[in-house]
């Protein structure tokens, strides 16, 4: 049986490069980047270069890298690293229904310890609005945090717009790339964004390393403490083998973002059009914005099966995909994104997203088609 793996915003295969650029680290590299002696200074200089090296690849200064263990971390120290700095009590933070859990969490944290928090919505495309945010700034608005695109249905936000209105009213602004990084044309330097999520397992990088970049001015206070890694912005001895696989990660990435663009583009449409001849136009709809969408994600109802059943059938057929974030995949519970565009229920309880990566083919997009066809038609018997 063929093995298809179109879950790749969950988690994506570590490039061959990258893991060729770890293992050199690993196996020639030990010390501690904190020591003194030649083996500590061996490896602050391994971290200092794969700092540089992605500081110039995004657009920022290698002093506004703060390494972390990945997107949730750097959520979690943006939006809380912000507010303790500026004092949480009374202070009012603006954010989106549609949020990772690892910025709505958060913010549901800060509730509890006396922040007030505003949840704007979003349009049946995911979308948030301009308007909608300016309309929820108060006198104590400190941060705003939407996503740059989203997870589960690929929708990109208006993240300019939104980060020329904060910096007009002097309201700090936090953006997580986390699933736009490698697809969307990223450079810190252009966007008027204070703090960027980025995560090095969704770009074909290793699991648990990260980043955060906070531009210079913004406050912050660390989350973790300990040593004086990370200009004390987060403690803890640095993961050099994982921030070398990042650095490569981050280099891959931004190198074939064209070409990625146009492969994910072609396996999108492809992936339509085949189900549109293997099952027909009208046994399925395609969920999220039809001009401002990530291209590696595409969210897909088949109201005739629920979200379960289509994942479990499509699981035994070798092709592997998710009902939205990998969070709640595998559970019943009905996305929050979804839920938020205030779509139909049995498009709500059939949601499927395909997310493309390293490695994926039209010919694996006909061969899903096929088996989605065939699961219909059992199905319908
Ligand atoms: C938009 C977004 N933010 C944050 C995260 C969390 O990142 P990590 O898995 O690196 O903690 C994810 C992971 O799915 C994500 O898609």
């Amino acid at each position: 049986m063929k093995s298809i793996y179109l879950d790749h915003a969950a988690s994506s295969p570590v490039h061959p490069e990258v893991a060729e650029e770890m293992m050199r680290v690993m196996t020639s590299q030990y010390g501690n980047a904190s020591s003194v002696h030649s083996f500590g200074r061996e490896a602050r200089k391994q971290v200092s270069r794969s700092r540089d090296e992605i500081a110039a690849l995004l657009g920022c200064l290698p002093e506004e890298l703060v390494f972390t263990s990945g997107g949730t971390e750097s959520d979690n120290l943006a939006i809380f690293g912000t507010l303790e700095a500026l004092g949480l009590r009374g202070k009012h933070v603006i954010t989106s229904v549609i949020e990772h859990h690892a910025v709505l969490h958060t913010c549901e944290e800060l509730e509890k310890r006396g922040c007030e928090v505003t949840y704007v919505p979003v349009d049946n495309t995911g979308r948030v609005s301009v308007e909608d945010v300016a309309a929820a700034i108060r006198d104590n608005t400190v941060l705003i945090t939407i996503m740059f695109g989203n997870n589960e249905v690929g929708t990109v936000q208006p993240i300019r717009e939104i980060g020329e209105l904060a910096r007009s009213r002097g309201i700090y602004f936090h953006t997580d790339a986390v699933q736009a990084l490698g697809v969307e044309y990223i450079n810190c330097k252009e966007f008027p964004v204070d703090l960027w999520s980025f995560s090095s397992h969704k770009i074909n990088g290793p699991q648990g390393v990260g980043a955060l970049v906070v531009k210079r001015e913004t406050p912050l206070s660390p989350r973790l403490f300990g040593g004086l890694q990370e200009k004390k912005r987060r403690a803890g001895t640095e993961n050099m083998a994982g921030i070398a696989g990042f650095a490569k990660a981050v280099q891959l990435a931004l190198q074939g973002l064209d070409e990625r663009r146009a492969h994910y583009t072609n396996l999108r449409k492809k992936l339509i059009d085949e189900l549109c001849h293997e099952s027909g136009q009208d046994t399925f709809v395609v969920n999220g914005n039809p001009q401002f969408f990530m291209p590696q994600i595409l969210n897909i109802s088949f109201p005739e099966i629920s979200t379960e059943t289509m994942l479990m059938n499509l699981d035994m057929e070798g092709i592997a995909a998710a009902s939205g974030s990998a969070c709640t995949s595998g559970s019943l519970e009905i996305s929050h994104v979804l839920q938020a565009m205030k779509l139909p229920e049995n498009v709500l309880r059939s949601a499927i997203r395909f997310s493309f990566g390293l490695g994926n083919t039209t010919e694996e997009m006909e061969y899903t088609a096929q088996k989605i066809g065939t699961i219909l038609k059992r199905l319908r018997k």
